[in-house]
């Protein structure tokens, strides 16, 4: 079976892609680390717990990591995620905090800022060499910023630890990038069906996606999701690639870094299709099968 580690900001996309890999067959989730983002590293703790609470999957340890970027002040995204970051749908049956931990092939998916990353290639450089891939949910590829002008969400939280990681961690690497994950969106024909199913992950995942769903459908919003309309679950890409190998059936394989400084850039991923930069090159998912995508979001709530 395939062994995954986990590492979210455990908003409302991270939560669906949680709970796709819980359900993929021949997956084992060893463990799921925390990291601030689309809220406070608390909540992340508390969100992620709530999650695999819904799917029975409490025996998972989970992992308290960076509560900070490595520079500079914590973004948020209670916009789209609620302020809690799952959708303001209060759970008064919420596991307590005193469930976290305190500490082979296996593959490392990270679907938020990448501070944990960063800091345990830090303290341990021979990390990325003990991984089979490492699949990340972040980065643009045609500037196009959802969190400022050119950044993407998880990049532009921490760009220090971004550039980092794609510089540091020498193992495949597959990126799920911003625009990638807005021309593959979610109809909303198929999230009424797959909201519909009759199961209590079903039902808690409505309770949660409610929030974004309006966010996504909001007038000021709009212009972020890049093309058409409907749910962009970016986080579930990532979680699918890992999951499943024949998930991408395109990609383009081109040195990725990410901006440090400029006056509107900072946070911005550079792909460089010309051939300047002597960095490592990156799998960048450009198509992926979306039938099978659509199955694994059902099995998810199954
Ligand atoms: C990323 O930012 C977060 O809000 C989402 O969970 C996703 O990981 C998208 O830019
Ligand atoms: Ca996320």
């Amino acid at each position: 079976s395939k062994k995954l580690l986990l590492d979210v900001d455990c908003g409302v996309d991270d939560a669906q892609a949680i709970m796709l890999a819980l359900a993929a067959p021949n997956v084992e989730v060893l463990g799921v680390t925390c990291v601030h983002g689309n809220t406070t590293l608390e909540n992340v703790c508390k969100n992620t717990l709530r999650v695999l609470q819904a799917c029975n999957k409490l025996e998972i340890p989970v992992f308290k990591g960076a509560a900070k970027p490595i520079l500079g002040n914590n973004l948020s995204a209670g916009h789209f995620h609620g302020e809690d970051g799952l959708g303001d749908a209060p759970d008064p049956n919420a596991p307590g905090l005193d469930r976290l931990q305190e500490e082979g092939a296996v593959s490392l998916v990270a679907t938020a800022p990448l501070t944990n990353l960063a800091l345990a290639v830090r303290l341990d450089p021979s990390l990325p060499s003990k991984l089979r891939a490492l699949y990340i949910m972040g980065g643009n590829t045609e500037s196009r910023g959802n969190t400022t002008v050119c950044g993407e969400f998880n990049f532009a939280a921490d760009p220090e630890a971004a550039y980092i990681v794609l510089k540091d961690y020498h193992c495949p690497l597959y990126l799920a990038c911003w625009e990638f994950t807005c021309y593959n969106k979610l109809s909303w024909e198929f999230c009424e069906a797959w909201l519909a199913q009759d199961t209590d992950k079903a039902r808690f995942m409505a309770r949660i996606i409610r929030h974004s769903i309006e966010a996504c459908k909001s007038e000021s919003l709009q212009k972020e999701f890049v093309a058409g309309t409907g749910f962009v679950s970016c986080d579930s890409y990532a979680m699918a690639a890992a999951v499943d190998d024949s998930f991408i059936t395109e990609s383009d394989h081109y040195p990725v870094s990410v901006e440090l400084t400029g006056t509107h850039t900072r946070g911005m991923m550079i792909m460089d299709t010309v051939g300047f930069l002597k960095e490592r090159k990156a799998f960048i998912m450009k198509k992926v099968d979306m039938e099978k995508f659509k199955q694994m979001m059902i099995a998810a709530l199954k």
